[in-house]
């Protein structure tokens, strides 16, 4: 279709309207939601996200973190992740070379487009384009980073750098979904550091052990999203209302704000702290956690000034495990709250989507 080139390419071109086909219903237009409790439109809405000191979660303050941690999942889903001790300048360097991505010619970012949903590099436009009945405002560079037997020869070789920075953005990333699977599960009251010795003794950590072996050879996502300025920003979204399906993602964001998440029943701006990550719980942390930690509704609103970069890192089990509750997060008082579930079935799933994507635990209660 004549959509298929992009935003960013109709962008280039000096629209003045938004087309048709990306104008959202009255009901889903990012204006009409309000703040129920005061009169601010809900772009002045600013919450501050808690956040989290990965640092001091190291330190002897480190049980304190780990409730605060609980706090955050439990009532936000979604905190900001300071002084995680990623170098800078990878950091800068992963921003940077994604902008140049973007800024190469539609000539070059096309030789990624593909059909195949489960291919390891894949550029594509909007959400779900074969079944999008309303186009979203996104451009996005989609990466198979793990399990990476040779996906790595199709990423992008261009710019030149490309591979280099993002390959070593991907595994400091997975190293530190690691370091905060292994947090989110002694906040879950199911391992403990200072007690592995004697645990190993009798064995009361087996099961999460092997949820953390499970999940270092689990799965990693990159999405390098693009949302370049736009003519009518009340009028479409960068990307729909949508949970995340994975066990944690890790978000990192350019200095523009876009990024809304649903909190008490308000859609509420997350103000970028620079050099920090965005984490949040997915489905497959929920299901696990019986519930207690919530996969929370998230969506991107644009502007018309500038283009916004973000760089999501999807972390989960491997794409053939199945996912069920934690046995010991399910008692007499706290019922399993969801069926057991897989890739495959996700994946269905996700086909049948278009971009009013449904939070996915909704048909897994
Ligand atoms: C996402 O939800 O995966 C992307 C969010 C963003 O661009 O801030
Ligand atoms: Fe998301």
């Amino acid at each position: 279709s004549q959509y298929q080139k992009g935003v960013k390419h109709m962008y280039e071109n000096g629209i003045a309207h938004v087309p048709k086909k990306y104008i959202l219903p009255d009901a889903e237009r990012p204006n009409v939601i309000t703040d129920k409790s005061s009169a601010s439109p809900p772009d002045q809405i600013n919450i501050k996200l808690p956040v989290i000191d990965f640092a001091e979660l190291q330190g002897p303050n480190r049980s304190q973190v780990l409730k605060s941690l609980a706090y955050a999942c439990e009532n936000y889903g979604f905190f900001q992740l300071v002084n995680h001790g990623m170098e800078e300048e990878i950091i800068n360097n992963m921003v940077n070379v994604s902008k140049r991505f973007f800024e190469m010619p539609l000539s070059e970012r096309e030789k990624y487009m593909s059909a195949d949903m489960s291919a390891p590099v894949r550029y594509g436009t909007s959400f779900n384009q074969k079944k999008d009945g309303v186009f979203c405002w996104r451009d996005f560079l989609k990466l198979v980073c793990h399990p990476m037997p040779d996906v790595l020869s199709h990423w992008p070789s261009s710019p030149q750098d490309f591979r280099e920075m993002a390959v070593t953005y991907a595994e400091e990333t997975r190293f530190l979904f690691l370091m905060l699977v292994e947090a989110m599960l002694e906040s879950l009251g199911l391992k403990n550091r200072e007690k592995k010795t004697e645990s190993l003794l009798n064995d009361v950590d087996a099961d999460e052990d092997a949820i953390f072996k499970e999940l270092e050879d689990g799965s990693q996502l990159m999405v390098v999203n693009c949302y370049p300025p736009c003519p009518q920003p009340d009028l479409t979204l960068g990307m729909p209302p949508h949970s995340d399906y994975g066990f944690l993602t890790l978000l990192l964001q350019d200095d523009v704000k876009g990024l809304q998440i649903q909190h008490q029943d308000n859609w509420v701006t997350v103000q970028p702290i620079p050099g920090s990550f965005v984490v949040n719980v997915g489905d497959h942390l929920e299901i696990f956690s019986n519930g207690r930690y919530k996969s929370v509704l998230h969506r991107v609103v644009v502007n018309s000034v500038k283009c916004r970069i973000s760089v999501a890192s999807l972390h989960s089990f491997p794409f053939t495990s199945t996912v069920r509750p934690s046995a010991k997060l399910i008692s007499e008082t706290n019922p399993r709250r969801y069926k057991d579930t897989d890739f495959a079935s996700f994946l269905e799933y996700i086909k049948s989507c278009d971009s009013k994507k449904k939070n996915f635990l909704e048909s897994r209660k």
